[in-house]
């Protein structure tokens, strides 16, 4: 049977120099779509997928980040007198039951791959699940409910894929499939940001990952890779040839890539609208813009 997965490693210890010089002193996650941080809605999704235990690999500067799962006693009872019960609900779903939440250190930004290695202690022998809170994916069922409930019938490794335009092969570890299931693939080879010419396909890894220990392993061995960083991609790929093999999973949902500024700004907008709250105004104000600009032509 199917060992369940209940552990998570979000690695969160890249320096963000896409938005500097907003992450000189706001971690990239703590930034927010609408009024909940990015990593907030990666908590979210982890959770539907039934995850237990959350495993943070930090950096330099990213107290605000540990902060936030704190409970707020001051705010909390600041609100309770003054009656505001709603407000207060919303704040308990932030808070996180304790023990739940490990932290440890990347010292070096070494790579993703170094990233998730560092956590390696905390993961022993069960298989755990990979969380990029940069890809926030929407959805009717989260991308790792859909990924867990897929890898309980499966096993072996799993990576999300996402058919990306053929010219975006080269920001993205790019597939090679053996057999396509529809759903799902198998993978034969995978390849770290190939240029268009060499890509094997256009189906892409994006940020959710369910993997075997023996992943940790191979990262011990794995040279650094594409721009000097050690590369997941490169231990997880060490594992194709192994019993249990790599899948590729095409989530349903949207993906925004939200380490880039355009990606966080369609984010945005796409989940202000999705709010009973803010639609109307917001589409109004969109419609007008919209006009405006067309009238300008
Ligand atoms: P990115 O490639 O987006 O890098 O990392 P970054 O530093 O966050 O952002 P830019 O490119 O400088 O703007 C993808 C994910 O891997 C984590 C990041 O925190 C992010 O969640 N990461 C990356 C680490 O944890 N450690 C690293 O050494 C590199």
């Amino acid at each position: 049977m199917t060992r369940k997965v209940t552990k998570a490693i979000f690695p969160v210890a890249g320096m963000g120099t896409r938005f500097l010089p907003a992450t000189k002193s706001v971690p990239k996650e703590i930034m927010t779509l609408v009024d909940r941080p990015l990593i907030q809605y990666a908590i979210d999704e982890a959770r539907a997928a039934g995850i237990k235990e959350f495993i943070f690999v930090t950096s330099r500067g990213k107290g605000a980040l540990e902060d936030y799962f704190d409970h707020a006693p001051q705010l909390e009872a600041q609100l309770r007198a003054k009656g505001k019960t709603k407000l207060l609900e919303m704040l308990e779903t932030t808070n996180m039951e304790s023990g739940a939440i490990a932290y440890i250190r990347q010292h070096k930004a070494l790579g993703l791959g170094h990233a998730v290695w560092c956590a390696r202690r905390l993961i022993a022998d069960e298989p755990f699940a990979v969380i990029l809170p940069d890809d926030v994916i929407a959805g009717e069922k989260p991308c790792l409910q859909q990924m867990v409930e897929a890898y309980e019938e499966t096993g072996g490794n799993m990576v999300a894929a996402m058919e990306v335009a053929p010219e975006k092969t080269s920001s993205y570890g790019i597939l090679d499939v053996e057999t396509d299931m529809g759903s799902m693939v198998r993978v034969r080879g995978m390849v770290e940001k190939p240029p268009v010419e060499t890509a094997p396909s256009n189906l892409a890894v994006i940020g959710r990952y369910i993997l075997s220990p023996t992943v940790l392993e191979n990262l011990n061995n794995v040279d650094r890779g594409a721009g000097g960083e050690i590369q997941l991609t490169d231990a997880i790929a060490a594992e194709i040839q192994s019993d249990k093999g790599v899948y590729g999973y095409r989530f349903k949902g949207q993906r925004f890539d939200c380490g880039s500024k355009s990606g966080f700004l369609q984010a945005t907008v796409a989940f202000g609208l999705a709010r009973d709250d803010l639609r109307e105004d917001l589409s109004a104000y969109l419609h007008d813009i919209v006009s405006m600009g067309k009238a300008a032509e």
